[in-house]
């Protein structure tokens, strides 16, 4: 069904109007995006497209193209450019050799394919669409259309609505397919339980699967690991694969960590050297500083805002507090991981916030991860560079 498309033009903020120029896709709440019409499909400003959306806490419009056509064609020449930005996106990725490597890829990854918002994940050819921008739900029907053409050979097709309010935020609906929600996925050789539809994520998080490619072997291999903020377990399979002496999973959620010790029963028949702590990661930070138990790598990837126990606290606050309890139970010549997922803190003020923490102590910052492959940031949005990871090696 074809939408019937509104459109009102409204000015914009003077920065809006520069990063728009230079790339940057989103319009954040200001005094101008108060004046936008709720009822509008699109905000028209000057050569401007952006999609509206009024039910988003703080990105209230989000580029779709710039453009000299009257409001009229845009409306009307809307459905075949999604359509047409829709296909572009599969082709891109058709081919390309993580194919060969993985069975979790993106499709489709929002700004950078230029359907801000929007994504396409595949996990062994179960389709997720995920909306991160409420204007999408107007035109799941076309979506939804375009996708079950495009790729006939899914085995079932889901829709979640992403939301950053955590009390909006709801498990994947099922749409079409075989619907058989709990299955395997391969990755580099390593397999995980995946189950779609019961929680708001599914076992593994795929955008972090390029970084997972890059850290091998010399990480991992007769050494002491730490896994804190495990989930199920991504970094401890991989440890666990290249011959980790010991490694420890802390987190604070048993049903997680019961899915972790699913995939390392999945995965090996020995997991003797693996123990799983079911602790808030403050909590174990403490034990181990008592006990000086130390660790050759560490791998720290908190949620971007959580609860510690006592109060809800950002990434940043919980790298305040405790970047150097990890390093002090980081061994000399041992790797510390960090990692911070979240488009409010960039990579430079991360790394500046590392450099300031740990001043005179001796490491060097070694690596920097950040989003590859299918899941490429455009050139002038950090904020699409959400996922950075930073390894500090302990002189
Ligand atoms: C972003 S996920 C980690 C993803 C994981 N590193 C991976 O690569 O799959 C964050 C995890 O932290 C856990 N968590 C949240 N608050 C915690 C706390 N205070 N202490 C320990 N774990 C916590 C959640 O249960 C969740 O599994």
């Amino acid at each position: 069904m074809k939408p019937n498309l509104k459109s009102s033009k409204h000015q914009l903020h003077p920065h809006s109007i520069k990063y728009l120029n230079l790339g940057h896709p989103w319009i954040i709440k200001d005094t101008f995006t108060e004046k936008f019409n709720p009822e509008a499909d699109f905000i028209i400003s000057s050569e401007f497209v952006l999609l509206n959306d009024p039910e988003h806490n703080r990105i209230k419009a989000r580029l779709w193209q710039k453009t000299n056509q009257s409001e009229q064609e845009v409306a009307k020449n809307f459905e075949a450019e999604l359509v047409k930005r829709i296909v572009v996106a599969l082709k891109k990725r058709q081919g390309l050799p993580f194919h060969n490597e993985r069975e979790n890829f993106f499709w489709i990854f929002s700004e950078a394919d230029f359907l801000p918002g929007l994504q396409l994940l595949s996990l062994n050819k179960n389709l997720i669409i995920s909306f991160y921008a409420y204007y999408w739900k107007k035109y799941e029907d076309i979506i939804v259309k375009v996708i079950q053409n495009e790729l006939p050979n899914h085995t079932s097709l889901w829709i979640q609505y992403r939301s950053e309010n955590q009390s909006k935020q709801t498990p994947p609906k099922f749409i079409s397919g075989k619907q058989e929600p709990i299955f395997l996925i391969e990755e580099f050789g390593l397999k995980y339980n995946i189950e779609i539809g019961n929680a708001y994520d599914f076992g593994i998080y795929t955008d972090m699967a390029s970084i997972r490619k890059q850290m091998g072997r010399e990480l991992f291999a007769q050494k002491s690991v730490l896994n804190l903020f495990s989930y199920t377990g991504a970094f401890t399979l991989q440890a666990m694969k290249y011959g980790a002496k010991h490694v420890a999973s802390v987190d604070s959620s048993s049903v997680i960590l019961s899915v972790l010790e699913k995939n390392l029963a999945t995965n090996f028949s020995d997991i003797s050297t693996h123990q799983s702590v079911c602790k808030k990661a403050e909590a174990v930070l403490r034990d181990y500083a008592k006990n000086k138990t130390i660790f050759d790598t560490i791998i720290c990837d908190p949620p971007s805002a959580f609860y510690d126990g006592k109060k809800r606290k950002s990434v940043k606050d919980f790298y305040q507090e405790k970047l150097m309890e990890l390093f002090d139970i980081t061994a000399k010549n041992g790797n510390l991981i960090v990692f911070c997922n979240t488009h409010t803190f960039s990579e430079d003020n991360f790394v500046q916030l590392i450099k300031k923490i740990l001043g005179s102590k001796p490491f060097k910052i070694k690596t920097s991860y950040r989003l590859g492959e299918d899941c490429l940031p455009l050139k002038n949005f950090p904020e699409g560079n959400y996922l950075k990871g930073i390894c500090i090696q302990k002189n």
